[in-house]
């Protein structure tokens, strides 16, 4: 092959199959501008080196510039022969620079040490992107929790009616989840903020180049300690692969409700038009599709993080072709993630709750027996035995089809003499939600104060 990077040893080019097998410019052209940006860096550390003359890294910068502006416009893209993203930019910049200042400038790197920093530089890149638009999630939860400030909705533990709630308490908990997949991507941002250019294939650089001065010129905090561990590492792109997923998993988290609250059984809210779709043969359907696929899209995330585990496991080191199957399945973390996060965040800002159904449920269900019980150890009652009385009366509203409230103040003292008119005190949803104003607890107070610091936490990032 006209343009492969490795002929010398060989009499033959390679098989037709081999050379399909071997390709991956149709993913990892994406990585073309990074390359760019990285090949500017070396030839930089090339001349600091005196291995480029003043002349010769002018034409060679030049010419990279040029190739960028021809990759950029579409005008330079991979042809048929390109092995992958190098191979096809190397051709590129000879056919700019001439093949005597071209072919300097994979003097002392890899395409091992290339493709492990050019994939860090994209997925920093993309962790940024990605962030904000989990935090545009997180704004909607945040318009809508305010909206609703003060509104009780059923909370639940096992699907079934538990405690009331308020419902701003219930969507910023998907709010703090998020806004820790926030924090868990600029935490990993350390860990990915280390360049392994220089590295070379393995073993490191031994033309005097300076690897500190190409990470620094890449934007990195500092270039890797070990040229093996820099090139044979992938856990960087594990950890972000992660991320992503369990992003999606906890967005999926809300979706699954999102899919419960509109249904007809439900009715806790109406989705808008923008954010719905319709069935080909029934008129009347309106579907949560973006909470449906959310729903089916982490799986796809959790299936990149472990299709990508699976490649790294038990591989030797230093560098290994399996690498290469490193990139599809975080670039297909990426691109979901921005394809379904726009969709989900409008989703979210857009729904109307039926608060007054909401409010209606929130008692029902005997979801206040926790407060009589709780009445009856303020009132110097046992635990245990207080879990026995309330547990009593519900069974009593059980047999008569009626609610807790509906307790007569004789029904009551039958029940147990512990139970005395004071006990209706606490048998309303506001005395429920009031009550439960430690730190963390849904009584209004607090939640206003935490919608105050899910809003400070956001502005951080
Ligand atoms: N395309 C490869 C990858 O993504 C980089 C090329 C390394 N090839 C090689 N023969 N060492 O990992």
């Amino acid at each position: 092959a006209a343009t492969a990077l490795w002929g010398g040893r060989f009499a033959g080019g390679p098989a037709e199959a081999l050379a399909a097998l071997s390709k991956s410019t149709h993913f990892d052209w994406r990585l073309a501008l990074h390359d760019l940006a990285g090949s500017r860096a070396h030839a930089r550390v090339l001349h600091g080196a005196g291995l480029l003359d003043d002349a010769a890294l002018a034409a060679m910068l030049d010419a990279l510039d040029r190739l960028r502006a021809d990759v950029e416009s579409g005008a330079f893209g991979p042809e048929e022969a390109d092995e992958d993203v190098h191979t096809a930019l190397e051709r590129g910049l000879i056919e700019r620079a001439g093949a005597e200042v071209g072919g300097r400038l994979r003097a002392g790197r890899s395409r091992n040490d290339q493709v492990a920093t050019l994939f860090r530089m994209y997925l920093r890149e993309h962790a940024r992107v990605v962030a904000g638009l989990v935090l545009d999630v997180v704004d909607a939860l945040v318009e809508q929790s305010t909206r609703h400030l003060g509104v009780a909705m059923p909370g639940r533990t096992h699907l079934q009616h538990a405690q009331p709630v308020l419902l701003s308490h219930h969507l910023l908990a998907h709010a703090w989840a998020l806004l820790r997949d926030v924090d868990r991507l600029r935490d990993w941002d350390a860990r990915a903020a280390v360049s392994p250019y220089g590295s070379g294939a393995l073993a490191g650089s031994s033309l005097g180049l300076d690897p500190e001065a190409v990470a620094a010129d890449l934007g990195f905090e500092t270039s890797v300690e070990n040229s093996i561990d820099g090139t044979a590492a992938r856990d960087v792109v594990a950890e972000f692969a992660f991320v992503a997923a369990m992003t999606a998993v906890d967005v999926s988290r809300l979706a699954e409700e999102v899919v419960l609250w509109a249904t007809k059984e439900f009715s806790f809210v109406t989705l808008d038009d923008a954010y719905s779709t319709g069935s080909s043969i029934m008129p009347q359907k309106k579907n949560p599709d973006v909470a449906e696929l959310a729903r089916g899209k982490a799986g796809r995330l959790v299936g990149d993080l472990a299709g990508l585990l699976t490649t790294l496991k038990s591989l030797p080191l230093a560098y290994n072709r399996d690498l290469q199957e490193d990139k599809e399945p975080v670039f297909d973390a990426v691109d979901t993630l921005e394809l379904l996060l726009p969709a989900f965040s409008g989703m979210v800002a857009t729904m109307v709750f039926d608060t007054a159904r909401l409010e209606s449920l929130a008692p029902q269900g005997f979801s206040l027996a926790t407060d009589v019980a709780e009445w009856l150890v303020r009132e110097g009652v046992a635990f245990r035995v207080a879990h026995e009385v309330a547990g009593a009366c519900v069974r009593a509203c059980e047999e008569r089809g009626i609610e807790l409230w509906d307790l007569t103040d004789d029904d009551l003292a039958a029940i147990s003499p512990h139970l005395t008119p004071g006990v209706r005190g606490v048998l309303s949803v506001e005395g429920s939600l009031a009550s439960r104003s430690a730190k963390g607890g849904t009584a209004p107070v607090r939640v206003g104060e935490q919608l105050e610091r899910v809003v400070a936490t956001a502005a951080e990032h």
